[in-house]
């Protein structure tokens, strides 16, 4: 019953204006969703340039650019409804000059690369999307500078949620996101002193990777 299931993959296409706009919608009626998120990066106090990792429209990239605005911030995005959407939003906020927002896959190494360097890459609320979730992983610690750090913020699975008689999307993402065991294997062969991985309560997870020393 606890096995993770995963046809959010499948149920919830970001693709399509509409599916990103109705996306856009609920973020931005919650962004009490992003508070824990923002406190710990407020915490990391990290200087330079930031990328977003499946940015979606933005809302959450935007909040991170208003609350830091010394930083530059690229916002990548594989649906390009969704860049659209981040675009006009970005936008209507001032803030094209702080974020630019580019669609590609975080799984196309050659594509990533052409991306530079950074100092903090954070991605949140992906992880448990993404097809291949180590090459993305892997992809991105090659992205980061010296001493930088990949930041990835998440739903987690509870086994109580299985007991919880709603199945809407926001509970499906739960019922499809990682437990610690599975994150602890998707992250072997990175030495456990590379990375961290927090409970936020209630279902929530931190994980924090640095680029191991070679
Ligand atoms: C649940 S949304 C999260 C959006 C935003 N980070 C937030 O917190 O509101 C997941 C996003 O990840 C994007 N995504 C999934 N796989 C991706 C990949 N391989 N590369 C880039 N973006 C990806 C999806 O298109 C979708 O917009």
């Amino acid at each position: 019953m606890f096995e993770r299931k995963i046809e959010i993959h499948r149920d919830e296409a970001f693709e399509g204006l509409e599916a990103a706009r109705q996306y856009a919608e609920a973020a931005q009626k919650s962004t009490r969703r992003y508070m824990a998120f923002l406190e710990r990066l407020e915490a990391l106090s990290i200087e330079g340039r930031y990328l977003d990792v499946g940015a979606g429209p933005g809302i959450l990239t935007s909040l991170v650019a208003e609350k830091f605005p010394w930083v530059e911030i690229t916002a990548l995005e594989l649906s390009e409804a969704m860049v659209s959407m981040g675009q006009d939003y970005i936008t209507h906020h001032g803030l094209e000059g702080q974020i630019n927002f580019v669609t590609g896959d975080a799984a196309d190494e050659e594509f990533i690369q052409s991306l530079g360097k950074f100092d903090l890459i954070f991605s949140t609320y992906t992880l448990h999307h993404w097809e291949h979730p180590r090459k993305v992983i892997d992809n991105l610690v090659t992205m980061l500078a010296d001493d930088g750090l990949l930041f990835l913020y998440d739903l987690r699975r509870v086994w109580w949620m299985y007991w919880v008689p709603v199945n809407n999307g926001f509970f499906k993402s739960i019922r499809g996101a990682y437990v610690q065991s599975e994150i602890e294997e998707l992250l072997q062969d990175i030495p456990s002193e590379c990375y961290d991985i927090k409970h936020e309560f209630p279902f929530m997870v931190s994980v924090f990777i640095r680029r191991p020393v070679s």
